[in-house]
């Protein structure tokens, strides 16, 4: 069942809401400002239904941009570009820089701010966006979808797809942040896997040096269940004290569609598996949510209260040739899949 409500209008264009439940009652709320998850409802081992991704009630915190994108599409390429610049076919973009000398998550005004066309399709509701030649300084009219449903199975599914009259780049991910206790404390208790061996050491300024490490005999191996607060504060390891934290991608085992993390809370019960189709995935624990957030019904949020997990091709993947490939060629079709299932044990 879909309902669909108005919030506002918005540089004239219309902004709505839009809840997907379940036969189960569990739910999926979702709005065309920036193709954002508001809130994901799912049931504890009781039975309870509980939010488990951070979000706001009012429209207008969203629209005046924090630069925490909560559960927003980011693009056209997410994460970061070393000094907003690449070479493709021999000719150098340069593209809008928004963090000191580089680009982040699409530029200035990336996918996250602006209104998706949008329209409900049975089970699910598709968001389309043009983004037009040269915008924050990208080559070609890029035209954007991206699908969302709520299956019976409680899995959240992102399905998107895109394709560009010119050659261009493309890096398309969702930045929901992840609390399975219902946002009632730190993430620190929740245990981990990512099924990666390697991941990518990066610079002060979170660019990625080209190193693939192996995660072993470090705080990264989360081959096997790792706490997340065991390694979270170890600010003597150098890649911890640069992303205070976790901020960093990992380079996921395997291909195709396939099971890549697994994120439980023990104290409600809640699991989370990610599954994807994408070479990567960024793994950020929230250091930057500022203490005392207010956010959905009445709840207070603070640094470290949520975990992105956002699969990708790593970031400044234009700029190093070893790295996953993010070019769409003209004519072709980019894909791209994630689903986050939720269960209880
Ligand atoms: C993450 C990024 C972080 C931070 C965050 C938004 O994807 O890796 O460094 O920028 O987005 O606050």
């Amino acid at each position: 069942m879909i309902s669909k409500k108005m919030l506002k209008v918005h540089n004239g264009k219309e902004i709505y809401q839009f809840t997907i439940q379940n036969e189960h009652g569990a739910e999926l709320v979702v709005t065309n400002f920036g193709v954002t998850i508001i809130a994901i409802r799912m049931p504890d081992r009781n039975g309870k239904l509980d939010e488990v991704v951070l979000g706001y009630d009012d429209i207008e915190t969203y629209i005046k941009h924090d630069g925490l994108y909560f559960g927003s599409i980011i693009g056209r390429y997410g994460n970061r570009i070393k000094d907003g610049r690449f070479q493709l076919n021999g000719k150098t973009f340069q593209l809008n820089r928004n963090e000191s000398s580089n680009h982040l998550h699409g530029g200035r005004v990336g996918f996250d701010q602006k209104v998706w066309e949008s329209e409900i399709q049975e089970d699910s509701v598709v968001f389309e966006y043009f983004s037009p030649d040269g915008e924050e300084n990208y080559p070609g009219n890029l035209s954007t979808k991206v699908r969302y449903s709520l299956s019976n199975g409680n899995a959240v599914i992102i399905e998107y797809e895109a394709n560009c009259d010119q050659d261009t780049i493309i890096n398309l991910t969702n930045h929901a942040y992840f609390n399975l206790n219902g946002a009632t404390a730190e993430v620190y208790d929740h245990l981990l896997t990512i099924d990666a061996d390697f991941f990518t050491p990066t610079d002060n300024e979170l660019i990625p040096t080209g190193e693939l490490r192996c995660v072993g005999d470090t705080p990264f191996d989360f081959r096997n269940q790792r706490r997340i607060g065991e390694s979270v504060c170890d600010y003597d390891h150098e890649a911890i004290a640069i992303g205070n934290g976790y901020d960093h991608n990992f380079v996921l085992n395997g291909e195709g569609e396939r099971k890549v993390a697994e994120l439980y809370d023990p104290s409600t019960g809640r699991l989370m598996e990610v599954i994807t189709d994408q070479p990567s995935m960024q793994f950020f624990t929230g250091y930057k949510i500022p203490e005392s957030s207010k956010g959905l019904n009445g709840k207070v949020y603070g640094p470290y209260y949520g975990i992105c997990l956002e699969p990708d091709v790593s970031p400044n993947s234009p700029n190093e040739a070893d790295f996953p490939n993010c070019i769409l060629r003209k004519g072709e079709v980019y894909t791209n899949v994630c689903k986050y299932i939720f269960s209880t044990k």
